[in-house]
């Protein structure tokens, strides 16, 4: 499987969805310093216009599926090690499924950005998983040791100091790596639409010094 689907939305598409996505206001309960979500209100019959372009394209490349969360996200700073799983308002008599993210802004455009996949996953139906740094304390809700029982296909040692410098720097503890191995880089390209199994970890790159902020869409997709 690719996991990519190259130009999901045409240039034209592209465009008319940030200009509306820079007439939306912020969602503040779902944003923080670090990134400022705005809401689609995907389903709701007063704002059809996502829906009408998104909902035909996710129909084609995913069949039966069912779009159970969707925001934009405009990131400041990078993300941490984490997992996608349910949301509060989410149907959990469904399978988890994928996350769909389709990358829309680049500033200034001529940086650079990439999300990262690994190869170890949790259980499904477990609430969302972060690795804990060296300043977290793990046994918080939601955190949890790189070494947790629960990480399934664990493998040891096999980032490279290359890989780590050049991609995960944002992780300031090179140890909690230590039992992650990397299935795919994705690399930004706007317009396109990229996915993953949402109980498996993933992380966006370090920003690259050019790097201002970075705007995705992001579909939840379950199925039946
Ligand atoms: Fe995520």
């Amino acid at each position: 499987m690719d996991w990519i689907i190259n130009n999901f939305l045409t240039a034209d598409e592209t465009e008319e969805i940030v200009e509306y996505y820079d007439a939306l206001p912020y969602a503040p309960e779902y944003s923080s310093h670090r990134n400022r979500r705005k809401l689609m209100h995907y389903d709701l019959p007063e704002t059809p216009y996502l829906k009408s372009v998104f909902q035909p394209k996710i129909e084609k490349h995913f069949p039966g599926g069912h779009v159970s969360a969707s925001t934009f996200t405009e990131w400041h700073t990078p993300t941490n090690l984490h997992t996608d799983a349910w949301q509060g308002h989410e149907d959990k008599s469904h399978k988890l499924g994928i996350t769909i993210l389709i990358p829309l802004r680049i500033t200034p455009v001529e940086a650079e950005s990439s999300t990262i996949i690994f190869e170890q996953y949790m259980p499904d139906n477990l609430p969302l998983i972060q690795i804990a740094g060296p300043n977290e304390d793990s046994s918080a809700n939601g955190f949890i040791s790189h070494n947790d029982p629960r990480i399934q296909n664990k493998q040891e040692n096999a980032i490279t100091t290359e890989f780590y410098n050049s991609h995960l720097k944002h992780i300031p503890d090179q140890n909690m790596l230590r039992d992650f191995s990397v299935d795919r880089v994705h690399k930004w390209t706007i317009g396109d639409a990229f996915y993953w199994t949402r109980n498996y970890f993933h992380t966006s790159s370090s920003f690259d010094p050019k790097l201002k902020t970075k705007l995705h869409a992001i579909f939840f997709i379950t199925f039946p």
